[in-house]
């Protein structure tokens, strides 16, 4: 039997499954929101880079009464179910489609005016140049004050192998528990999503965009930094880290 959930249903289930992979899923969030809140203004406008199902969106819409949020990702399903979760906040919420492995992918974002670009999970994705290259876009179309917040795993190097061990032991056990507990695997989540009728329809072209996207060289912290000041940003750091699981910050 084919359980069919709501799109709602489906969003909590996606939390479940990215907090198996991600143990501290929601203090990430929390130093966000916090950031957020305290360095920009009461009714800010975000930028969910890479949002999938919108989760970021969400949490700040949902948290902040008078923000905007425009939440973007190359994904069709998941863009269909962020507009649908998202829809729930009316005008306040848009969903754009753009691909960040292009250049120029910021073009569909210069109307707007950010105060914060957050992104979860997600530019690991991406090679060190396309990382440059969206760092360097993201400069050029943010204002002075404006910041980014990128959460993500940065995993050691090779000078770190004690940390890498500790690191992947670590993910392993907390897995292990969250699958014990009910939690559905990346696979699993794929699988539920493709039996909700709105999006099947998406599956056929998300397999066609991500077809020739084989796993990117991961890029270190220091990386990021460099990227990050190379870019233009003027102030750069980190604002929380448990093993090797960072959010990274920048102000334009
Ligand atoms: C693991 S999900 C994280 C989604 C969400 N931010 C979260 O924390 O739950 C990674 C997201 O990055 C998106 N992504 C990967 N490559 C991308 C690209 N080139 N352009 C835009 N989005 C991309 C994927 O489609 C996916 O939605």
């Amino acid at each position: 039997m084919t359980t069919v959930l709501s799109p709602r249903d489906l969003l909590a289930c996606w939390e479940e499954q990215q907090s198996a992979y991600v143990a501290h899923r929601e203090n990430r969030f929390e130093i966000m929101l916090d950031v957020l809140r305290l360095h920009s203004p009461a009714e800010p406008t975000v930028l969910d880079l890479a949002c999938g199902p919108g989760s970021i969106a969400d949490r700040v819409l949902g948290r902040l009464p008078g923000s905007r949020v425009v939440a973007t990702d190359y994904d069709p399903v998941l863009t269909r179910l962020a507009e649908t979760v998202l829809g729930e906040y009316g005008e306040r919420a848009t969903v754009i489609d753009a691909d960040l492995a292009e250049p120029g992918w910021s073009r569909h974002f210069a109307t707007w005016r950010f105060d914060a670009v957050l992104t979860s999970t997600a530019l690991h994705w991406l090679s060190p140049r396309q990382l440059l290259g969206v760092y360097t876009e993201l400069a050029a179309i943010l204002p002075p004050g404006a910041i980014l917040l990128n959460a993500d795993h940065l995993r050691f190097g090779p000078e770190h192998p004690t940390l890498t061990e500790v690191s992947a032991r670590h993910d392993e056990q907390v897995q292990r528990a969250a699958f014990a507990a009910g939690a559905r695997t990346w696979q699993e989540w794929w699988a539920m999503a493709a039996q909700t009728p709105e999006l099947a329809e998406r599956v056929a072209e998300r397999e066609r965009r991500f077809a020739d996207r084989p796993p990117q060289p991961l890029s270190p912290l220091a990386f990021h930094l460099a990227a990050l000041r190379t870019a233009g940003f003027a102030e750069v750091g980190t604002v929380w880290q448990y093993l090797d699981d960072y959010v990274v910050f920048a102000r334009r």
